[in-house]
């Protein structure tokens, strides 16, 4: 019931994978149950949580095929709250092909067991993001406040635009997540206001992500955010506040 969330933006190192984990961290941190479906062949979030994508043998992309999100979905090392559908370089194939409605179909059979369902999306608008979006009762879009950080933005509220249209009827765009914020930076500061003009300011989840080290750092060790204690936490508290906000979106009525 409306919990299935796309995480999206054809911009590669926005902090698509970041924010994904860093609610999966504020979840597991609050009780709460989570599945991360990573649909990206790089198979960033599928490294962090502790699986190699080389070794996996029942991916995202057989799921994509006809295999059950059941059979594929593996605990992650983060603990019990947060599971995980592996990626694979197989994915790659399924940017092409393939039918849009079989990973929402697989998903419908598993989201039930879950708060939310974070899928991971690839660097791009092609096959796999607008699987992704066909499952998704909620896209959230991830930027940066910076010139190259805003451009295309409207490219991924066209496709959102399209999959409703084509596909999926009950899709929203839910927000814009804006990650990176440095602390003092007059250009972030005019950018922000520009993303406020073409976005609105309500669509903009509040509070911003900030651009930390243990951020960066916490991603490379593989380890929750909130694993950092006292060194991680205004960022943690940034991701409980979006978790929060995650929370009633995904419970207000999804609609007819
Ligand atoms: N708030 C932040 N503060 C510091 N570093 C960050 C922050 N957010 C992301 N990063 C770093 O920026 C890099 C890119 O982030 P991430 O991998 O989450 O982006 P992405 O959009 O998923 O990339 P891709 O398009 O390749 O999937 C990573 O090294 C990550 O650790
Ligand atoms: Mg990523």
């Amino acid at each position: 019931m409306g919990r299935v969330v796309a995480v999206l933006n054809q911009k590669g190192g926005v902090g698509k994978t970041t924010v994904t984990l860093g609610l999966a961290s504020a979840a597991a941190e609050a009780g709460h149950r989570v599945l991360v479906v990573d649909i990206d062949p790089q198979g960033s979030s599928t490294w962090v949580l502790g699986h190699d994508p080389a070794l996996v043998e029942v991916s995202t992309a057989e799921v994509m095929g006809r295999v059950p999100a059941a059979r594929a979905m593996v605990p992650s090392a983060w603990g019990g709250e947060v599971w995980v559908i592996p990626a694979s370089h197989r994915l790659l194939s399924r940017d092409h092909q393939g039918s849009p409605t079989r990973l929402r179909d697989a998903l419908a059979e598993v989201s039930g067991q879950f708060h939310a369902v974070l899928i991971d999306c690839p660097p791009s608008l092609g096959g796999l993001s607008t699987s992704a979006l066909t499952a998704a009762d909620h896209a959230v879009i991830v930027v940066e406040p910076s010139a190259l950080g805003l451009r295309g933005i409207g490219a991924v509220a066209d496709l959102v635009d399209d999959v409703w249209d084509a596909h999926n009827p009950g899709l929203e765009l839910t927000g814009v997540i804006v990650n990176k914020v440095p602390t003092i930076s007059g250009e972030a500061d005019r950018r922000y206001d520009e993303l406020v003009r073409i976005v609105g300011k309500r669509a903009i989840w509040q509070p911003v992500i900030p651009q930390r080290v243990i951020v960066n750092q916490a991603i490379g060790e593989r380890r929750p955010l909130h694993a950092y204690g006292a060194r991680s936490r205004d960022v943690s508290e940034v991701f409980d506040r979006l978790w929060a906000k995650l929370r009633r979106v995904t419970r207000e009525n999804p609609g007819p």
